[in-house]
Order: C-alpha cells, then sequence, then structure tokens
C-alpha cells in the first residue's frame, strides 16, 4: 500500500487549528469536524472507479460518467469517529455504516472492545474506518483486526489527528491499509495523549470530561 497521506490543505490546517482551541465548544467542535471531514474523504475516495453514462442534457445527449456501483462501508470507532459519520455520509450517502466500539483502559492505555455491528457484506466493501485520533494506535490496529476477520481486504483509515508512534505502529500492523491523516503532531506524552493534539476527542464532541 502507498505511504500515508497526508492531507494538509489549507482549509483543513485553518479548521483544525481551531478544533485544537480549547475555548471552542462542543457545537463548533462537531461543526468543524464535519467539515474536515469532507474534505479528507474528498481526497480518500480519490481512486473511486467510474463508469460511462449516457445522459440527455436539456440541449444534447452526452457520454458522461458516474461513480461504478462500488459498495463502500464507513466504520467510526466509538466514540469519538461518530463524530467523523455526518461528513463522510454527506459525500457517500450510499455508504453503509459499521460500529465498532473500543475505549482505552486508563491505566494500561490499551484498547478494550465492547461492541463490534458490522454490515452483513463488509467482506464485499470498500470499508472507510474512521476515528479523529490515532496516538499509540492500539485502537486502529484491534478495529482494523476486528473488521480483517469479518472477511473484509479493501480498507482505508481515516484520522485527523496522528502521533508519529500510532502512524508507526499502524503501518506496520496493517501495511496493506491505506492511512489519510489531516495533521501529524509531535509525540504523545506520559499519558499518551497527542502533544500539542486536541486533547480527548470524545470529551470534545460530546461535551462529557
Ligand atoms: C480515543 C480516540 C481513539 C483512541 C486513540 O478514544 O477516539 O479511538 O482514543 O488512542 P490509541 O491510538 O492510543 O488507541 P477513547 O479510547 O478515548 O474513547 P472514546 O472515543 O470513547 O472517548
Ligand atoms: N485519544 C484522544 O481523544 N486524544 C488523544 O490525544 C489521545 C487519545
Amino acid at each position: 500500500m502507498g505511504k500515508p497521506v497526508i492531507l494538509d490543505h489549507p482549509l483543513i490546517q485553518h479548521k483544525i487549528s481551531l478544533m485544537r482551541d480549547k475555548n471552542t465548544g462542543s457545537k463548533e467542535f462537531r461543526e468543524l469536524i464535519t467539515e474536515v471531514t469532507m474534505l479528507m474523504c474528498f481526497e480518500a475516495t480519490r481512486d473511486l472507479p467510474l463508469k460511462e453514462v449516457e445522459i440527455e442534457t436539456p440541449i444534447a445527449v452526452a457520454k458522461t460518467k458516474v461513480i461504478s456501483g462500488r459498495k463502500l462501508a464507513l466504520v467510526p470507532i466509538l466514540r469519538a469517529g461518530i463524530g467523523m459519520v455526518d461528513g463522510a455520509l454527506k459525500l457517500l450517502p450510499a455508504a453503509k455504516v459499521g460500529h465498532i466500539g473500543l475505549y482505552r483502559d486508563p491505566d494500561t492505555h490499551q484498547p478494550v472492545e465492547y461492541y463490534c455491528k458490522l454490515p452483513g457484506d463488509i467482506a464485499e466493501r470498500d470499508v472507510i474506518v474512521v476515528d479523529p485520533m490515532l496516538a499509540t494506535g492500539g485502537s486502529a490496529i484491534d478495529a482494523i483486526s476486528q473488521i480483517k476477520k469479518h472477511g473484509a481486504h479493501s480498507i482505508k483509515f481515516m484520522c485527523i489527528i496522528a502521533a508519529p508512534e500510532g502512524l508507526q505502529a499502524l503501518t506496520e500492523a496493517h501495511p496493506d491499509v491505506q492511512v489519510y491523516i489531516a495533521a501529524l503532531d509531535q509525540k504523545l506524552n506520559e499519558n499518551k495523549y497527542i502533544i500539542p493534539g486536541l486533547g480527548d476527542a470524545g470529551d470534545r464532541i460530546f461535551g462529557t470530561k
């Protein structure tokens, strides 16, 4: 698979700066995550295959292109991945949505799985796993392993902010998965939070603490 793609379009960088600001409240944070996800999706779907169709415009018959019936599935990693679903579905309205519930144990920082519900035909779908944060990589690695166990073999991972540690772990564990990132940050702190990051993405989206 190709190298991780860093989607650093100025609009994306601008919106992520607003998301990082601790004074940005949940409402604005949710709007921003939706907008950033839409912009990222635009790039992450650049390789979708097209087929030629014939349509009648009011003026003439035209040979033109539409996306060829490729079936997609979005899989957010709960909770924070839910924040990216609306934006992705705006561009990919026909995608089915699966859910994988994982939380990081606060002491070990290891992912603990509590939920998994995927489309029955996930094996035939192109899967985009979404989670705004890639810290140690544990959650993304486990989620993708789970999705592969269900038979999927065409998988992309899209996250907004990544730590180098997590990116390395993920690409080593799943070298076949194309990764899209909007910002590659400095490192993890002793609590395995991303520096500078944006804090706890789930809490920022849902207003919990
Ligand atoms: C966050 C985030 C990722 C995970 C990243 O979820 O949304 O899923 O941490 O960390 P990792 O790369 O070290 O695994 P969290 O566990 O805080 O759960 P939440 O979304 O329910 O708040
Ligand atoms: N999960 C988050 O939400 N933020 C981090 O910085 C690390 C893990």
